[in-house]
């Protein structure tokens, strides 16, 4: 493990720009060039994933995932978040009872992200402070999902937790704000639709 820049810069040399664009065959896939590192196809893309082989993910894109959490802004600069890496079978399936009995939290791969308040060393009241660390883990979650799917992997977040159950199988301390499972998809699912931009957006 090292810093997102060294892990980006590594992954970025001629030798591996390919594993970038990986070219393993996707099942049922009828999306062409599905995966792209392009951020706006990413996005476009993204589909949320229940479904995944049993296969393991490559340590190198795992290592692009945390990488990605780790460049996602934070309040003050002070990453106030971390990631819980489950790859204890058993955690697991702890995990699947304590969010709401969600199966495919027996994904892959289990990332808890949890607020780190102590983390956040700005002058703000208790309740601002905890608001920004659950800003930094959600923030990095999202870094982390969006990586993924650039790296042709699917995931599905889990929002739907008992935090103090999930605390107790992870015996911390740290409120959960939200798991993220990733694998790879055993059907890449076409994007849902979203809404028209002109009832998103109200100018004032
Ligand atoms: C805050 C939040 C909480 C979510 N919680 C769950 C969950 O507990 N279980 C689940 O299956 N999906 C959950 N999802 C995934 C959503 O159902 C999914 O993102 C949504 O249906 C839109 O589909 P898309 O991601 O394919 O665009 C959650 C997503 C978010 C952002």
């Amino acid at each position: 493990m090292s810093f997102p820049s060294d892990i980006f810069a590594r992954m970025f040399t001629d030798k591996n720009t390919q594993l970038l664009y990986p070219k393993e065959e996707v099942p049922s896939h009828d999306v062409e060039d599905i995966v792209q590192t392009n951020l706006f196809n990413v996005m476009l893309n993204r589909r949320s994933q229940r479904r995944f082989e049993n296969r393991d993910v490559e340590e190198w894109k795992l290592e692009m995932i945390f990488a990605a959490a780790d460049t996602a802004p934070t309040a003050g600069g002070f990453q106030g978040f971390e990631i819980y890496h489950i790859k204890n079978q058993e955690v697991k399936n702890k995990l699947v009872l304590a969010a709401n009995n969600q199966p495919y939290v027996n994904a892959p791969v289990v990332l808890v992200f949890c607020m780190n308040p102590d983390r956040v060393k700005l002058n703000f009241p208790p309740e601002t402070i905890r608001k920004f660390s659950q800003q930094d883990a959600t923030l990095a979650a999202a870094y982390s999902q969006l990586a993924a799917h650039a790296l042709g992997l699917s995931s599905i977040w889990i929002g739907m937790l008992d935090e103090n159950r999930i605390r107790e199988v992870l015996g911390t301390d740290l409120f959960p704000s939200s798991i993220l499972c990733v694998g790879y998809p055993i059907k890449m699912l076409i994007p849902k639709p979203k809404r028209n931009l002109k009832d998103l957006i109200h100018e004032i």
